[in-house]
């Protein structure tokens, strides 16, 4: 399997610069207060990329942990936090979603931008979800977004190209994905060419397989996985009803009892 989110991880945050993790956050925090039985104290990400979350949230007063499987993600992660002064607690390495245990317990679990998408076989989501449950407090919320199967199959295209600037950073991303909608999986060949200052500095390739899902087979992998879900909508829109437009869907769960 080729690794991601290794080379990708230098350009991560020039590619995103421009999406809005604070209203993500306010998001997030909106949900907390809505779905979670208990106030949202201890908030654990388990795939918390280079930190766009979890360092703002951190900001407003939640105790973090955090964890993702690529520890060029984490290193980069911990550097921000690092440099805010933030006291996030890290796993050490490389942590798998479908392959962890907590001894400590948490209010929130979020896994933010598709990033269940990644774990592509669904033995593996399974263990993800219980582990995510086993580490949860009764009356505790799970939320993550997940790609759409009804947009993905409709309104996927085939090649990309698009610039990023970021101060003197440019990077041109080209992607060409093939869907394979028998196993509901997306396969993103994407090719980054990284400049400084105008000059060429790196070739960036890498191949992400992502997986997309209706809401009714993710809940029911939730359901399975001793979760009840709570409610779902497109991301960010509370409350609104979820069509096949819509590329992105929210999800919220919290542990059977
Ligand atoms: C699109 S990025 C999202 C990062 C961050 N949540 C954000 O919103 O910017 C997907 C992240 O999922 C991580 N990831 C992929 N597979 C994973 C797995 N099996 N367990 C934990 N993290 C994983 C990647 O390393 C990457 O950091």
């Amino acid at each position: 399997m080729p690794k991601t989110f290794v080379q990708y991880s230098k350009v991560y945050d020039i590619l995103y610069k421009d999406k809005d993790y604070d209203s993500e956050c306010a998001f997030l925090r909106r949900i907390f207060k809505k779905y979670s039985r208990r106030p949202v104290n201890d908030v654990l990400d388990v795939a918390c990329g280079t930190g766009n979350h979890i360092l703002p949230l951190a900001k407003c007063g939640f105790s973090i942990s955090a964890q993702d499987i690529s520890c060029y993600m984490l290193k980069i992660a911990k550097y921000k936090a690092g440099k805010a002064k933030l006291n996030i607690k890290f796993s050490s390495g490389s942590r798998p979603m479908q392959d962890f245990r907590h001894d400590k317990k948490f209010d929130a679990v979020i896994a933010m931008f598709a990033s269940v998408g990644y774990v592509t076989n669904h033995q593996d989501l399974k263990r993800a979800f219980v582990n995510i449950r086993n580490c949860l407090r009764e009356g505790g919320v799970f939320t993550f977004d997940f790609w759409n199967k009804d947009a993905v199959k409709k309104y996927f295209l085939p090649h990309k190209e698009k610039v990023f600037i970021d101060g003197d950073s440019k990077v041109c991303r080209v992607s060409d994905t093939v869907l394979d909608n028998r196993n509901s999986l997306a396969k993103i060949k994407y090719l980054c060419t990284y400049f400084e200052g105008g000059k060429k500095k790196k070739a960036i390739n890498e191949l992400h397989r992502m997986k997309y899902y209706t809401q009714g087979e993710l809940s029911q992998i939730l359901e399975d996985s001793g979760f009840k879900v709570l409610d779902s909508f497109p991301f960010m829109r509370i409350g609104k009803i979820i069509t096949g437009k819509d590329w992105n869907i929210s999800i919220v769960a919290t542990p059977k009892n």
